[in-house]
């Protein structure tokens, strides 16, 4: 590339080399850690992943159990952050700024170091407080007290008790451990790029992460799957879906859940997520809206060849995460803050990483203002 080839959002710059998650869009390929996502997804439990990343191993089963016990302890939020999520529900802030600001508290008993042992600590609390942050603060938002952790669980079904108050059956953890498992890490997106900014410069892990769940805030960065089933929930039953999906792209309108910028197949999350949607719903749940779903993605996909043909316009993974986390009692608004719950796993991974063997990431602009304006003093102007 030339030295000054301006590239819009860097579509296309490598600015860094990762050993986390190899994205391959023509080929519809995502590897994680080395491990294709087929193969880890629906295996492993959420800490296997997380230790993967961070490791560079799958644990032993010691490891594990001291990894799980790890991550157990740190559950539980200081009072801190235990007051701010109570005065942000009084306020309504949405869900990912409360994760926001919560996130940035956890840093009251660090020291705020860019030392590695600092990094680490911060990781470990960081991974552990998400979902507490999240429960607590849905519950107080509806005016229910926030349940306490429980150590003797895993992070998945915690994660879910916490939500309802429930322990949750087998299937439903086996869901959300493989979505959790399938979103962890996605290449330089958005929100991974910002923690890996931020940690360049010798920050701490703490303000990486609250910067990354800004980033991941905005609408363009997995905001999908809110309206994927909002969509399917319009059509309300399987005679409407042709006509309503065809009015909607006559009208020039995308159809939510469909398409994807990298992957130009299949969406190999959306494969994932698919025979794991399949099995929740099959072990109970809404088999009504199952079925109308899948007959609204059929549809959709047929259609959307008619429409555009040649562009391959495949289901992508917002699709299946919005009938996931809706088979698992999810409203709309926990899809983003469960994605950071999950995706907390890949911005650490790569906090290390970019702490090991990063350089400190510093872009160029290409100035396009004039060069000649006049100083004029105020009392001129
Ligand atoms: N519904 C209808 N048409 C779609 C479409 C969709 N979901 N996705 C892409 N297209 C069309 C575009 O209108 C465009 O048509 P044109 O060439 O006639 O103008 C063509 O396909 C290519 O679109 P483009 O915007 O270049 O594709 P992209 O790769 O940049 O877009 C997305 C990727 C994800 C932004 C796009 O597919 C989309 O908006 N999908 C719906 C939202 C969604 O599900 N987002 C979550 C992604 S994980």
């Amino acid at each position: 590339m030339a030295e000054n080839t301006l590239k819009p959002g860097l579509e296309g710059v490598i600015a860094a080399e990762t050993r986390l998650s190899s994205v391959d869009g023509q080929r519809g390929e995502l590897i994680i850690a080395g491990i294709p996502v087929e193969a880890l997804a629906g295996n492993a439990t959420f800490e296997e992943t997380i230790y993967l990343l961070w490791h560079d191993a799958l644990p032993t089963a010691s490891q594990l159990a001291q990894f799980r016990a790890d991550l157990a302890r740190r559950r539980e939020l200081p009072q801190a952050t235990l007051d701010l999520l109570k005065e942000a529900a009084t306020q309504k802030s949405v869900v990912m700024d409360a994760l926001r600001m919560a996130a940035g508290t956890l840093g009251l008993s660090t020291t705020g170091s860019a030392s590695t042992g600092e990094a680490e600590e911060e990781a470990l609390t960081l991974v552990a407080a998400f979902p507490t942050i999240v429960a607590a603060y849905w519950r107080w938002l509806h005016g229910d007290e926030p349940i306490a952790p429980r150590s003797d669980l895993g992070q998945a079904t915690n994660y879910l008790y916490m939500l309802s108050g429930e322990p949750p059956g087998p299937e439903q953890v086996r869901a959300m451990e493989t979505y959790l498992n399938t979103v962890a890490d996605h290449g330089f997106n958005a929100s991974t790029f910002a923690a890996r900014v931020i940690i360049s410069t010798q920050s701490d892990m703490i303000s990486a992460i609250a910067g990354a769940v800004g980033a991941l805030k905005g609408p363009l960065h997995g905001g999908a799957p809110g309206p994927a089933l909002d969509m399917v929930f319009e059509i309300k039953e399987a005679a409407r879906a042709e006509s309503h999906l065809r009015d909607k792209l006559e009208r020039g309108e995308r159809l939510m859940g469909f398409g994807h910028r990298v992957y130009k197949v299949r969406d190999p999350r959306a494969e994932v997520l698919g025979v794991a949607v399949e099995r929740l719903y099959q072990s109970g749940g809404d088999k009504a809206l199952y079925e109308l779903a899948r007959h609204v993605e059929v549809t959709a996909v047929a259609l959307l060849a008619e429409y555009k043909p040649g562009r391959n316009l495949q289901t992508n993974v917002e699709f299946y995460t919005a009938l996931l986390l809706h088979g698992l009692g999810l409203p709309t608004e926990l899809f983003s803050p469960t994605f950071a719950v999950s995706r907390v796993a890949g911005w650490t991974a790569h906090c290390f990483e970019q702490q090991q063997t990063g350089r400190l990431i510093r872009p160029k602009a290409s100035y396009i203002g004039v060069k000649d304006r006049r100083w004029v003093p105020v009392e001129e102007r």
